[in-house]
């Protein structure tokens, strides 16, 4: 019997989208505000899903505070206030879309889970736009 738990994380990043090898114009006509040279902020929220067994021992798919800790030591701590083109190495040469950051995301957090459990990546950019990532 497969159950899935969540758990909800928050941080605050700037980032500028843009293609190097394209001017300022085309830039700004595939990314929008988002290709601004001068940076912008995004409120993001995310949703971290681990599907698994549950522990017939503890009642448990996974310890919830072991997935807190997780996602603080791996992205909130990584990526909360920062400058994610300038500041967060993942994003050195990865344009820092909001599917990018999510496959980030989950290739830091799927190392560190069992094997036998799956995760899903969801991650909001704004209350209305939001992408799903799950290996
Ligand atoms: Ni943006």
């Amino acid at each position: 019997m497969k159950v899935t738990i969540s758990r909800k994380a928050h941080f605050n990043a700037a980032h500028r989208l843009f293609v190097k090898s394209w001017d300022d114009t085309k830039n700004e006509s595939i990314f929008g505000k988002c290709a601004n040279p001068h940076y912008h902020g995004h409120n993001y929220e995310l949703i971290v899903s681990v599907t698994g067994e549950i522990d017939p021992e503890t009642g448990y798919v996974m310890d919830m505070k072991v997935l807190k800790d997780l996602i603080k030591s791996e992205v909130e701590d990584a990526f909360d206030h920062k400058n994610l083109n300038l500041q967060v190495p993942d994003f050195f040469d990865l344009n820092p879309t909001a599917e990018n950051i999510s496959v980030v995301i989950y290739n830091k957090l799927v190392k560190h889970l069992d094997k036998d459990k799956t995760i899903e990546v969801v991650l909001y950019e704004t209350p209305r736009n939001f992408v799903k990532y799950s290996g």
